[in-house]
This record gives structure tokens, sequence and C-alpha cells, in this order.
């Protein structure tokens, strides 16, 4: 590092004593620690200069984290907040993609990294800019796992911001127990189930995961939870449709002919109930909308392909109830975003 004294004055010079390789080594030693102990301050410095730091977390894979954590920053950042999105998941870093960020290029100075920006001028890290070949599985042992994470942590200039929002890959494993050790003054974890009971089940480890590492549960949101079709027909008119499993569900058209039915494609309510039972907030719910899916392979959230969109209204609403909980915390600390 340019700005390192130990490179311009190593100790122990071969000259002195006369053993090149143990002075390279020492200086390697000194060099190693004077980062770590940069990195350590710099750390310290986030949580003055970051507001609120949020945790997204699921039990089960492929639940909608990543969609989720996007828009959360997404929809902060369209109210006028200074975001950043920070993409933990190593072996399956997907956040770039959803914000059609694949070929950031990230600029280093100082020794630290400045994030690419995203939609709405969201500042986006993943460990995706910083593999050099994306589609190469990528096995890390723990202790390397770990260090590769505290780095992340600390080697990145965020500068000022009012929120930080930490996607992670599924499960309560290594990598959100070294952030909730790394990173100080976490305001908490938004916990994304689906409706099913398994998807339940998960949840109710990661909130019980959460109150280990002393980490307030924000709230637990329920996406995919219903699919909206909607037709046009002769005015108040009975409509029958085949919904999942062949049961038939009926609806009447409206004065104009438009009728509407929600079909749960797995179940409904779930979220709400398992909040409930477990005394943690219930943040709302997304429906399941194909301009996801879309929206995640185009790198065109569908919050920015359609702000005004009932996916984009869920999420304001989500957001509403997470800005209710931090407000709560702050009363505490007397931060408000
Ligand atoms: N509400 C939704 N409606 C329709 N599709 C959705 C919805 N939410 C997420 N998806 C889709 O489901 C898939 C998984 O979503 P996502 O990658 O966000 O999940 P994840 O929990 O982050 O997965 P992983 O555990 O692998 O990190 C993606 O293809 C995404 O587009
Ligand atoms: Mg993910």
């Amino acid at each position: 590092m340019a700005d390192s004294p130990v490179s311009h004055h190593p100790a122990g010079s071969s000259a002195e004593t006369g053993n090149s390789e143990a002075s390279n080594e020492q200086r390697v030693q000194m060099e190693q620690a004077y980062q770590q102990m940069q990195r350590k301050m710099r750390i310290g410095k986030m949580d003055e200069q970051i507001k609120h730091k949020i945790m997204v977390l699921s039990g089960k894979g492929g639940v909608g984290k990543s969609t989720v954590a996007t828009g959360l920053a997404l929809s902060l950042a369209r109210e006028g907040k200074k975001v950043g999105l920070m993409d933990i998941d190593i072996t399956g870093p997907n956040v770039p993609k959803m914000l059609g960020l694949e070929n950031a290029d990230l600029n280093v100075e100082e020794g630290q990294i400045h994030p690419a920006e995203g939609p709405a001028g969201v500042k986006v890290i993943s460990m995706a800019f910083l593999l050099e070949d994306p589609d190469k599985p990528v096995i890390w042992r723990g202790p390397i796992k770990l260090g590769a994470i505290q780095q992340f942590i600390g080697d990145v200039a965020w500068g000022e911001l009012d929120a930080l929002i930490i996607d992670f890959p599924p499960g309560t494993g290594d990598e959100p127990l070294t952030v909730s050790q790394s990173l100080p003054g976490i305001d908490g974890v938004v916990i994304v189930t689906t409706p099913q009971e398994v998807a339940l089940l998960d949840s109710r480890k990661s909130i019980n995961f959460a109150k280990t590492i002393s980490v307030p549960v924000l709230g637990v949101v329920e996406n995919m939870s219903g699919y909206t079709i909607r037709g046009e027909s002769e005015p108040n008119s009975k409509i029958s449709i085949m919904g999942p499993g062949g049961v038939p569900i009926d609806c009447q058209s409206d004065n104009d002919g438009r009728w509407e039915v929600t079909l749960d494609v797995f179940k409904s309510g779930g979220g709400e109930e398992s909040s409930r039972e477990l005394e943690v907030p219930f943040l709302g719910s997304l429906p399941f909308d194909p301009g996801i899916v879309r929206g995640g392979d185009d790198g065109v959230h569908r919050i920015i392909a359609e702000p005004e969109g009932e996916t984009a209204k869920a999420f304001k609403s989500i957001v509403e109830g997470i800005v209710e909980q931090l407000e709560k915390g702050s009363q505490r600390s007397l931060r408000i975003i």
C-alpha cells in the first residue's frame, strides 16, 4: 500500500540482520498487521458514516433474498436516501446481474475499493466484481472466506450512507456470523420467506439465529405470495377460473367488465402467521410477479421498470415498515434515517 509507513521503514533490514529471508518475512508480517489495523479503523468509522445497516437473510435458498435486498435498496434510494448494497454471497453472487452491473469496473484508490454505481445512485459492491471468472465455481475454506469477508467490509469506501443493505447466501452459516461480528452497529435482520411450510420452518431458524447473535429482527417479508390474473368480460358476469390443484375459483366482473383473481401459488398468509407466532413484526407481502424474473435476467429491476406497479408499491410499504422499526430502535440510539 502506497501510504504504508512500513514499506518506507522496514524493520530489521537485511544489513542489520544479515538474513534477507527473515527480514522479508518480517516486512510482510508488518505490512499485513498495518493493513489489518487500518481496516479495523475504517470498520470502526463505518459505524459513524453509515446510519443504518440491515442484513437480509432466509433459511431456505431461492426464496428471493437478492430480489428483496435490491428492491429495498432501490426503494429507499428512490425516496432520496443514500444507499449502499453489499452482496456477501461469495459462491453465487447475483446482485450485479439483477442491477445490470455485470461489466462494472471498480476503482481502487489508496487501497480502498470504490463501489459501482447502480440505478437510482445505489452504491453496489459484490464478490462477483472481484472474481476473475464469474462462471467458475468458487470453493473457499472457512478461514479464507472469513478473511475475504472482513476485507470486503473494511476495504470498501462507502462514504456517508443512510442505509447499507447486506445480501447473504441462504442459511445461517459463516457469512452472517462473520458480518455480525465484524461490523459494528447492525440495526437488524429482514427475513425473507415464501408461504410454504418448509420455507417458514427455515425462517424460524433465521429468527432464532438473529436472537443468538443479538441482532433485532426488523421483520418478515413474505415473497411470491399470490399471483393476480386479470381479464375482461361482460359487465357483472360470473367468472370461474381453474385454480391450482384444479380447484375452481369464482369471481364477478365489475360494471366495466373487469375482473381479477389472486391465485395463491404456494399458500398465503404463512409469513404473517409465523411472524405472529414468533413475535416478530410482519413487514408485508410481495406478489408473485413474472416481471421480477424477467427483470432479474435483463438487469432492470421491477421497481425501475415499473415504478408505480404493484411490486414497487409493495416494496414501498415494506420499506415504510422497516423505517418504522428503525425509528423504534433509534429511540434508544437517537438516530433517525
Ligand atoms: N416475487 C417474485 N415473483 C416472481 N419471481 C420471483 C419473485 N421473487 C424472486 N423471484 C425469482 O426467483 C428466483 C430466486 O430469487 P432470488 O435470486 O432473489 O432468491 P435468493 O433467495 O437470493 O436465492 P439464493 O438463495 O440462491 O441466493 C429468481 O429467478 C427471481 O427472479
Ligand atoms: Mg441470492
